[in-house]
């Protein structure tokens, strides 16, 4: 069986992906973001898993709006940096691991979610800077094969959080079920709370955003069980992101231990967050 190891929520800002690529680590604008990052960023060097599953929606650079998968995963063995406007960022492309990848869609789709299945796809910044959060400094590639799973939030209607939640847990049989001993990561990536537009445009709710990082480790069947309405009511039109942290906490055990956690404001003009979690069980004395 594969197990998982550890879970990290992340927010996926592209400007904190741009920061990066030009060097701003210690900018002023920049540095307190980065130095809440640091301490998962150690933790997570010493425990490099075979393989990665991203969550993570594709912002209509990968996939047409014409074209709105609910869910879906990728099954390549490579998956391009996609070009959203700019250029592509100069990180690698990522490696992906089709064998597992088609492990997981067979027991999801026998578990009951009809994922669409992508045989190629580009990845833009809610998959790269996840990334580049995990890990600042790749080289020529990325720690580990990563394995795209995407989510809708930016169409009407979004999957319900319980939904994803559910779908989490479907995703942690899979991965218990597949014949192979090897270790796997879980990102959960999006939020925290932000709208890009409108007359909420700028909207930061930090007591909902705290609430939402300590109830992922310990109650997210609080947070599942919250409307797409109420995600973006107290997070933002963008904060429904967020419920693609359920995806990553579901997959993981009841029980969790909190690594470190960090929460940072403005990166443009949203709320940062970031969550790790181990998934061992600590030994006991
Ligand atoms: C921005 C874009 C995002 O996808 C996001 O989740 C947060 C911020 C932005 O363009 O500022
Ligand atoms: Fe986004």
């Amino acid at each position: 069986m594969s197990e998982v190891i550890w879970g990290l929520g992340t927010s996926h800002v592209p400007s904190i992906g741009a920061a990066m690529d030009r060097g701003l680590h210690d900018d002023p604008v920049w540095s307190k973001l980065f130095a809440g990052y640091q301490p998962a960023r150690e933790w997570l060097a010493d425990r490099t898993p075979d393989v990665a599953v991203l969550v993570y929606n594709d912002h209509a650079n990968g996939v047409d709006l014409d074209v709105v998968p609910t869910f879906g995963i990728g099954v390549a063995d490579r998956y391009a940096v996609a070009d959203e406007g700019f250029g592509r960022r100069a990180v690698p492309d990522v490696v992906g691991h089709p064998e597992l990848s088609f492990h997981l869609l067979q027991s999801l789709v026998d578990d009951g979610f009809d994922m669409t299945v992508f045989r190629e796809l580009d990845v833009d910044h809610g998959f790269t800077v996840p990334l580049s959060v995990w890990t600042p400094d790749p080289g020529d590639a990325w720690p580990c094969p990563v394995i795209p799973l995407m989510v809708n939030v930016i169409s009407y209607p979004q999957p319900t959080a319980a939904r994803c939640y559910a779908l989490g847990q479907a995703l942690g049989r899979a991965l218990a079920s597949y014949p192979e001993d090897i270790t796997v990561g879980i990102l959960g990536t999006g939020g925290m709370s932000h709208q890009l537009a409108g007359t909420r445009a700028g909207f930061i709710n930090p007591t909902f955003d705290h609430m939402f990082l300590d109830a992922i480790e310990v109650d997210p069947e609080k947070l599942a069980a919250l409307s797409r309405e109420d995600y973006i009511r107290e997070a933002g039109s963008e904060g429904i992101e967020l419920i693609m942290w359920l995806v990553m906490r579901g997959a993981m055990n009841a029980e969790v231990t909190k690594v470190h956690t960090a929460y940072h404001v403005p990166a443009s003009n949203t709320a940062a967050g970031l969550a790790l979690f181990d998934n061992r069980a600590p030994a006991r004395a």
